[in-house]
């Protein structure tokens, strides 16, 4: 018995670790059924995320008019001139930077002219998936 453990091992790999991943497909049809749900799921996933930020984006449009921001800012030749155009303004911003810009612009420039965005966390969060969505 002990000789027997002492031999050196012949496969070193069990076989199917050293088989090539186009065996799986070619041999093992439910490999691709779940190579296919796989795919189905991420996309799904996928989708549902990017719906979530259309409708958290269109509701901070909503909340840009109901709050009159543009009284002093303009997108795309829209609104007042008091506050600088808002066109292309998410290239320069993060969103978690604009959150707390929004909330207290003084917070983030101490000259600022611009009065703090009144609303709930998630009003702000929102006008601010907004203006971040415009580049
Ligand atoms: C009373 C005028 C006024 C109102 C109302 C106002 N802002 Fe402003 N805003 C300004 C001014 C002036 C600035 C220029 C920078 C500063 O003062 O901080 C500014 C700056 C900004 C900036 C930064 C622009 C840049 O080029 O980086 C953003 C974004 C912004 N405002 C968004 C908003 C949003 C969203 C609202 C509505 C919730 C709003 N503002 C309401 C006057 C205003």
């Amino acid at each position: 018995m002990a000789a027997e453990r002492a031999r050196p091992l012949e496969h070193p790999l069990p076989q199917a670790a050293s088989r090539p991943l186009g065996h799986w497909f070619r041999e093992h049809p439910f490999v691709w059924v779940g190579a296919v749900l796989g795919l189905v799921l991420l996309a799904g996933l996928f989708f549902a995320f990017m719906q979530a930020d259309a409708a958290e984006v269109a509701r901070g449009k909503q909340l840009y008019t109901e709050k009159k921001c543009s009284v002093c800012h303009s997108i795309a030749g829209q609104g007042g001139r008091a506050g600088p155009a808002l066109d292309g303004v998410g290239k320069k911003w993060t969103l978690d930077k604009m959150v707390a810009f929004l909330r207290s612009p003084s917070s983030v420039n101490p000259k600022s002219a611009m009065p703090p965005a009144r609303g709930t966390p998630e009003e702000i969060r929102s006008i601010a998936a907004y203006v971040m969505s415009l580049r």
